[in-house]
């Protein structure tokens, strides 16, 4: 060998070796993760074209600037498994490597979805047995995160394994879990490719108590969300006392935004965005990007509720106390503000509830001076002033410096 290669080769190894230990340590989610996913609109009926698609939009509406990075498949990507057990994609996905060095390209991260029994929910093949191999396929196509939905686990497993034994059918439950979170992990060590592990099992069993010692990066509280006033509000309402298990890298996760689906108003489409925000919960949207409204476009990237979202203190925001059909959460952020949500859940406009804040409950002075984020204008809060809020409909205030 030439000395001045034998020389550089070792450093050349070095830096590669550095470069690859430094990303496989980097740490993901230290703020709730942000992105979109397939199933709220598209369902199974999603391909390869829509999820190309969204990662155009995701940068031609500037939402990848405001934060959302990660595009996630969700199911009925797959097919089959070969004679070595490789599970094969169905026609709609050609090509999942091709279609993750798209996503790359676009400066983004891509996810895909899973579940540790035979089937997924929507009885696609799901992973039992071929967890090892499945980790390291995601890898190597190029995968950034992995939805593991519990499905069909529950009767291919824990009621054959263990049938009518709560206790064992959870440790089987949290095995299964881990052994998916150990196989990212080393897919992660070979290839330097840290994937979020996100939990989906209907915030079953305490999973916040578990999960994140298994790696997961954040886990579903709830069943399913849909695109209607009351299940946002049902799910919202169950996020209470949740919020000590939420910290940078495990995020507590009411389910993904309908923001902009179904009918709902602009009132509880902002609700339910500011709502997530204040429950620092991930943030993906799950709506027909192409044909975004620009009204829906303007709530997804209002840069401030972002802000509270992903505020790096990572404490999550608590209920602080009901007025008849009025709810007041508060939520610490860096450097000593304070986001303070009032929201109407009751279906009558505040004139006929007039609602007085009360600063003294959560703590405060009888004067407070911040920001209304969503009119963007100074706000003065005075102790017990009447406060008018449509139906479904949140005045969001951010406190940078609130007086006790
Ligand atoms: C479950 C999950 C949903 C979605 C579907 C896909 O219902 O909770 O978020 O992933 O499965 O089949």
């Amino acid at each position: 060998m030439h000395s001045r290669l034998r020389f550089v080769l070792p450093l050349f190894a070095l830096a590669v070796l550095s470069a690859t230990t430094a990303l496989a340590q980097s740490p993901v989610a230290q703020t709730p993760p942000m992105g979109w996913n397939s199933w709220n609109f598209f369902a199974d009926k999603v391909t390869d074209k829509d999820i190309r698609g969204a990662a155009d939009q995701l940068v031609a509406t500037g939402m990848k600037d405001a934060g959302y990075i990660y595009v996630n498949i969700d199911d009925t990507w797959e097919d089959k498994r070969d004679a070595n057990g490789v599970l094969q994609t169905n026609a709609k996905f050609p090509n999942m490597k091709a279609l993750a060095d798209y996503v790359h390209s676009k400066g983004l991260k891509i996810g895909i979805y899973s579940g540790p029994g035979n089937k997924t929910c929507g009885g696609y093949t799901a992973s039992l047995g071929h967890e090892e191999q499945d980790a390291k396929m995601y890898a190597e196509w190029g995968f950034d995160y992995l939805k593991y939905d519990l499905c069909s686990f529950i009767p291919d497993v824990m009621q054959k394994q263990a049938p009518n034994d709560k206790a064992a059918q959870m440790k089987l439950m949290i095995a299964a879990y881990e052994k998916m979170g150990k196989a990212l992990k080393d897919a992660t060590a070979k290839t330097g490719r840290p994937i979020v592990f996100s939990l989906c099992q209907y915030g079953w069993d305490s999973v916040w108590e578990w999960a994140p010692q298994l790696g997961g990066n954040l886990w579903r509280t709830t069943g399913d969300i849909d695109p209607h006033w009351d299940r946002i509000y049902a799910i919202a309402s169950q996020q209470s006392g949740l919020e000590k298990y939420a910290g940078p890298g495990h995020w507590n996760d009411p389910d993904m935004l309908e923001v902009g689906n179904g009918k709902l108003t602009l009132a509880e489409n902002r609700t339910h965005f500011s709502w997530w925000a204040m429950l620092a919960a991930p943030l993906l949207a799950g709506n027909d990007l192409p044909n975004m409204k620009p009204a829906i476009k303007a709530i997804l990237t209002n840069k401030d509720v972002i802000a509270i979202d992903q505020d790096s203190l990572g404490k999550q925001g608590k209920h602080a106390y009901s007025d008849g059909e009025v709810e007041v959460w508060t939520r610490e952020l860096q450097g000593g503000a304070l986001a303070i949500a009032v929201i109407n859940v009751g279906s009558d406009r505040l004139s006929t509830h007039p609602f007085h804040l009360d600063l003294a409950r959560i703590g405060l002075g009888s004067e407070q001076t911040g920001k209304n984020l969503w009119t963007g204008k100074t706000v003065t809060l005075t102790n017990n002033e009447p406060i008018e809020l449509p139906s479904h409909d949140i005045l969001l205030v951010r406190l940078d410096h609130p007086q006790s």
